[in-house]
């Protein structure tokens, strides 16, 4: 079996590393990979939002399984364009097609699954251009902070929460005036929850599905939830509050009734299947769906599990993931996000990484780096994400932190308190 897994950041290092450890698996490449994962498997230089691009390194290089890391090729339906080809039909790909994917790709859409679904979630209304005028009569209606949605895909810059009014109207009239183009044609407007968030994620084969273990994510850039928001700045996983009892609720409140929507809709669902929740009082609310792992949530939940990943994946190809065994560590994975310095603004590149090989005890997952003159250097704002395992969060914690201060690059940048909260 040789697998191809598409992406370039640390959620594919995490993968790549662990389906390396799997007997069923010959060769593993990534697409385009970055210097991480050119030291578990072969990385190919293609764009897998160049479907036909993908297309050729398939062929040429005997894949017979794709594996889609990140959202954007999905919410544009590579699992369709595998489909429909002669050539790739027969070629599972491990992620939702796009009318599945629109979970992601179209805020409005998921929103509509959840009410219509009767899924917890924050009240809303969706706008366009036409719907202008009722805007700020809606906005009355809501109690600030204002949560204001692009619908479509933005890069992870579309959510703005905003305390005044005036100034929420004219986020919504920027973004319907083309602020993140066509993904700000329509705007979700939704009531703002207080709580504290987690990411739960199920891999399914559209008839059963998995719970992977939960993860916690911190997106703001500075200590104390300060700041931008950023891709994600650490995680650690278990998270402390996913207790059985709160998790029988996101089971049997949000993951279930989602399951059987998919199916009352008619829509199959193959692949990873990420809940972005918010735990409001001890009830979890959906804030959104991704229809993907996280990142830098897959650097702690892959590490935690002992079982052969691959064993899940080709249960969703073959449509028996009920009948595959899957294990996971009791134990903590914490990561630490290390950054360009002015990430998640404007930061430089190409600068060369030292201490790689002094780390210990923990897996240096590579999320924006490349090979340069034999070197390793930074190739994003992402660069690194050091994850290691302790019996207690603050053991692992303490094995991330260790291992980042041996590494270094000019600028560097890491949150001194992933897991404060906790
Ligand atoms: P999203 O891209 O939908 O995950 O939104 C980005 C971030 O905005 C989330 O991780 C939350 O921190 C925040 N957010 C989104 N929706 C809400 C909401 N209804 N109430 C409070 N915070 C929210
Ligand atoms: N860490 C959040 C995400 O992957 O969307």
């Amino acid at each position: 079996m040789n697998i191809l897994i598409l992406g370039s950041g640390g959620r594919e290092h995490a993968l790549a590393w662990k389906l390396a450890r799997s007997r069923k698996i010959s060769r593993i490449f990534i697409g385009p990979g970055n210097a991480g994962t050119s030291s578990v498997g072969t990385n190919l230089v293609i764009d897998p939002e160049d479907f036909k691009g993908v297309k050729k390194a398939v062929i040429e290089n005997s894949i017979n399984m794709v594996v889609v890391g990140p959202e954007a090729p999905l919410v544009e339906g590579i699992h369709d364009f595998f489909l429909s080809d002669e050539h790739l039909k027969n070629i599972p790909v491990i992620g939702p097609k796009k009318s599945a994917a629109r979970l992601e790709g179209s805020k409005d859409f998921a929103k509509v699954f959840l009410s219509r679904h009767k899924i917890p979630t924050a009240a809303y209304k969706s706008f366009d251009a036409g719907t202008l005028k009722e805007v700020v009569p809606f906005l009355r209606t809501l109690k600030p902070p204002y949560v204001i949605k692009a619908d479509g895909l933005a890069a992870g810059k579309g959510v703005v929460i905003i305390d005044n009014i005036s100034e929420a109207g004219k986020e919504v009239r920027d973004m319907l005036g083309g602020k993140f183009g066509d993904a700000g044609k329509k705007v979700v407007i939704e009531q703002f929850l207080k709580g504290i968030e987690l990411s739960v994620f199920v891999i399914t084969d559209g008839k059963s599905y998995k719970l992977l273990p939960e993860a916690k994510d911190y997106k703001r850039i500075g200590a104390g939830d300060t700041g931008l928001n950023t891709g994600g700045m650490g995680a650690v996983s278990p998270v402390p509050f996913a207790s059985p009892e709160f998790m029988k609720k996101v089971r049997e409140r949000i993951i279930d009734p989602t399951m059987k929507g998919l199916s009352d809709d008619g829509i199959i669902y193959k692949g990873f299947l990420f809940f972005g929740l918010i735990n409001v009082e001890g009830d979890p609310f959906v804030i959104e769906y991704n229809a993907r792992l996280g990142d830098p949530e897959s650097e702690v939940i892959i590490p935690r599990i002992k079982s052969d990943l691959f064993e899940l994946i080709e249960g969703v190809a073959m449509e028996n993931l009920s009948e595959r065994n899957f294990e996971t560590d009791s134990g903590f994975v914490t990561t630490v996000m290390l950054v360009s310095g002015g990430y998640p603004e404007h930061y430089e590149k190409g600068k060369e990484i030292h201490g790689l090989e002094q780390t210990k005890e923990c897996v240096v997952f590579h999320s924006g780096t490349k090979i340069s003159d034999n070197k390793v250097v930074t190739s994003g704002g992402r660069v690194l994400a050091v994850s290691s395992m302790g019996t207690t969060m603050k053991e692992s914690l303490n094995g991330s932190y260790a291992n980042a201060r041996l590494l270094s690059f000019e600028k560097m940048y890491f949150r001194p308190d992933i897991g404060f909260d906790l």
